[in-house]
């Protein structure tokens, strides 16, 4: 039988009869389960200073979208470093294209919109003058690209980030699940950082979540911090971990203090692009986010960072860890320093 079968279909022509099918079941399982959407992806980067480059280099360097366009209002900067990074795509095995543009229009129809753009604290210039300004260039870039993304997700990293996702959700009228702000994977990050220094193992073995907003009042869990699976406190006295909060606090003031002439860019554009993994994939990661507080850890009418559940809906849901006393006078204290910021915007 076995062998009438291969003379009715000599070897060859099974073989390609087999090749041609699995082509086909492949592109199938591939639409159905997500490669192809990811792979045809549109995402724009807004702002094209060292957060917003560096955040359309990585998205373009792993191909996680089909095309990654990268605006700004200076002229030129956009479409040269976007020429830039996609003649490195040859080198790097990637056919993410890479578009540099003044306007909005090359943008329409993305998926996901990273906005970076704004102006960094200048000599002279209060956090309030700051907060005004870049919540000015947030509302007028958001509108422009919402206007031609209206199905997009929106991941906001310009600062004072909490507020400026506030400013995103009211300029879109979005759905709280669709604009989320990206620092509490950034200080995370930095948070780990600094115990996988500390204890000299992997930064991939530290387990962490750093809550509230991103600035001086963000609150750090220790009692929720691991070292692959062993709780933080039986591997390093108080006082380190204590050291390690306050440094995490102060992440982002510190590397400004050592460039002096501009603020961090790596970490920031690298949380900012793993959010928009955790979507493009589907990966349900649990990672802390800013987003809009309905009664979610006592919290209302604000935006703050606590840990949601991140897959290709945007937010899932918020993943709600039931805090000590003192943590939850920390969140609440660090969600009040956004609230009054807020209330700075809406009052004039
Ligand atoms: C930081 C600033 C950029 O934390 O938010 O590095």
């Amino acid at each position: 039988m076995h062998g009438k079968t291969l003379r009715k279909f000599p070897k060859k022509h099974v073989t390609c009869e087999l090749t041609h099918h699995s082509i086909q079941s492949t592109a199938f399982f591939m639409y159905f389960f997500g490669n192809v959407t990811r792979f045809t992806m549109k995402i724009t980067v807004i702002g094209a200073g060292n957060v917003g480059a560096t955040a359309a280099q990585k998205i373009a360097y792993d191909e996680l979208a089909h095309e990654v366009v990268l605006v700004d209002v200076i002229e030129d900067l956009p479409q040269g470093k976007s020429l830039d990074m996609f003649q490195a795509m040859p080198i790097l095995g990637s056919d993410t294209r890479v578009i540099g543009t003044n306007t909005y229009e090359p943008t329409a129809g993305s998926d996901i919109v990273i906005m970076t753009a704004g102006l960094a604290r200048k000599p002279g210039m209060s956090r309030d003058d700051l907060l005004f300004k870049n919540a000015d260039i947030v509302q007028s870039c958001i509108e422009r690209a919402y206007a031609l993304s209206p199905n997009a997700f929106f991941i906001i990293v310009s600062n004072p980030l909490d507020v400026m996702t506030y400013v995103a959700l009211k300029t879109t009228g979005l759905p709280r699940h669709k604009v989320i702000g990206m620092a509490g994977v950034l200080d995370t990050a930095r948070y780990r950082t600094f115990i996988a220094m500390e204890l000299g193992v992997s930064v991939e073995d530290i387990t962490a979540f750093v809550l509230g907003g991103h600035g001086d009042t963000m609150v750090p869990l220790p009692r929720f911090t691991t070292v692959a699976g062993v709780p933080l406190a039986e591997l390093m006295p108080q006082d380190r971990i204590d050291a390690i909060v306050k440094r995490t606090a102060n992440g982002g003031a510190e590397i400004v203090s050592l460039l002096k002439t501009g603020s961090a860019y790596y970490a920031p554009s690298a949380a900012a692009v793993e959010m928009a993994e955790c979507i493009i994939k589907d990966k349900r990661r649990i990672l802390p986010c800013a987003v809009w507080l309905e009664g979610e850890y006592g919290l209302r009418d604000v935006v703050c960072g606590v840990p949601i559940i991140l897959g290709k809906n945007g937010m899932e849901r918020i993943f709600e860890i039931k805090l000590s006393a003192d943590e939850q006078a920390a969140l609440a204290k660090s969600a009040d320093d956004v609230r009054s910021n807020i209330a700075k915007l809406t009052n004039v």
